[in-house]
């Protein structure tokens, strides 16, 4: 017998729909032609998050750091229902999927070495009769890229903004054996055409009113930060806003040149390094950063013990390895700041 699983989002919003015994909650939601936010499918990278307020559920298997310090939260593409459930959805009704993504041809416009391991590729949409050409999406949103010859898919963020122009820009960290790097690494060429999946996720900016917003991560996880902060830019958004970013030693710092240009827009936003291996020096990449020792958690930790009133509470959006993730969870739950103010997102190892 289905059990009838209500989803219910930030906002209000309700669906109904009815899982199959055995069918967890995103596969459920699917099938009603509701398309919940499922990277792995699996329980390893948390993009499902979501909270059971009533009912009774089995879990498949998953891995807890897809969980985070996430108190009360399942993965949904684990969970099924063993009764009827509620469900509340961590996002508003305007970010549910009620289609499948698109699916885009776009080809190589450039494939730039930012370090020994960080790539940035920009591609350039092929015209579409329906869709158009240009590149609608939400800053933090990411594409799937399929893997040429594979048919596998590979999830990146967008780290620039929506344009006319159809240009989708990705940082793609290159990883020994992983499908997509090896092809970035060694096959791909100006003018290959990649097919895509998207534009998906919630991860985004939330409207906040003045509250401060704050941009904490590391590696390519920069990739969506930047994508929100350059929309600040765009806007004038005049939130006060920082961003802390967590590198293992000051080479490793890249972006630079891409945040100093939204630093000229925005220019009191705050930019700390982190440098985690300060042996090699505590140089800047770019004079108006702060550029101090230790972790992402450490200056996350500091900057929120300094706030004395309640209003300055600020958003924090927080993208990275699952493990920082999980650590700068842990550190805005011990420093008391309300999890509903803590969006995150976790990069997946492509
Ligand atoms: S989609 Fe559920 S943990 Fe990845």
């Amino acid at each position: 017998m289905s059990c009838q699983v209500r989803l219910v989002t930030a906002d209000g919003d309700q669906r109904v729909v009815h899982a199959e015994p055995g069918q967890s909650v995103v596969e459920a939601a699917k099938q009603a032609g509701i398309i919940l936010p499922s990277l792995c499918g699996k329980g390893t990278c948390g993009t499902c998050v979501g909270r059971v307020e009533a009912g009774s559920y089995d879990m498949r298997p998953f891995e807890d750091d897809a969980l985070g310090g996430k108190q009360d939260a399942v993965l949904l593409c684990c969970t099924e229902p063993t009764s009827d459930l509620d469900v509340a959805l961590p996002f508003d009704s305007t970010k549910l999927v009620e289609q499948a993504p698109n699916r885009r041809e776009a080809g190589i416009v450039s494939i730039e070495r930012l370090t020994p391991h960080i790539v940035k590729l920009t591609l350039q949409l092929e015209p579409d009769d329906e869709l158009g050409s240009a590149a609608e999406f939400e800053a933090g949103q990411y594409m799937q890229i399929e893997v040429p010859g594979r048919g596998e898919l590979r999830a990146y963020s967008m780290s620039n903004v929506p344009n006319w122009d159809g240009t989708l820009e990705f940082l793609i960290h290159i990883r020994v054996g992983g499908l997509f790097s090896t092809y970035l690494d060694t096959q791909a060429r100006e003018d290959d055409i990649l097919n895509l999946v998207g534009p998906q996720g919630t991860f985004g900016l939330v409207e906040n009113g003045m509250r401060p917003r704050w941009f904490v991560g590391g590696g390519c996880g920069l990739a969506p930060l930047l994508s929100m902060l350059r929309r600040m830019a765009e806007w004038g958004d005049p939130q006060e806003s920082r961003l802390i970013l967590g590198v293992n030693t000051a080479a490793d710092m890249f972006g630079a040149a891409e945040i100093g240009e939204v630093l000229d827009q925005l220019p009191e936003l705050q930019v700390t390094t982190a440098v985690w291996r300060p042996e090699a020096g505590l140089q800047p990449a770019d004079e108006r950063f702060e550029c101090v020792a230790g972790s992402s958690v450490d200056v996350l930790t500091a900057a929120l013990a300094q706030i004395d009133d309640p209003e300055l509470v600020p958003d924090i959006y927080v993208c990275g390895p699952p493990g920082m993730v999980t650590a700068l969870e842990e550190a805005t739950a011990a420093a008391g700041v309300d999890p509903e103010l803590v969006h995150s997102e976790r990069i997946a190892a492509n």
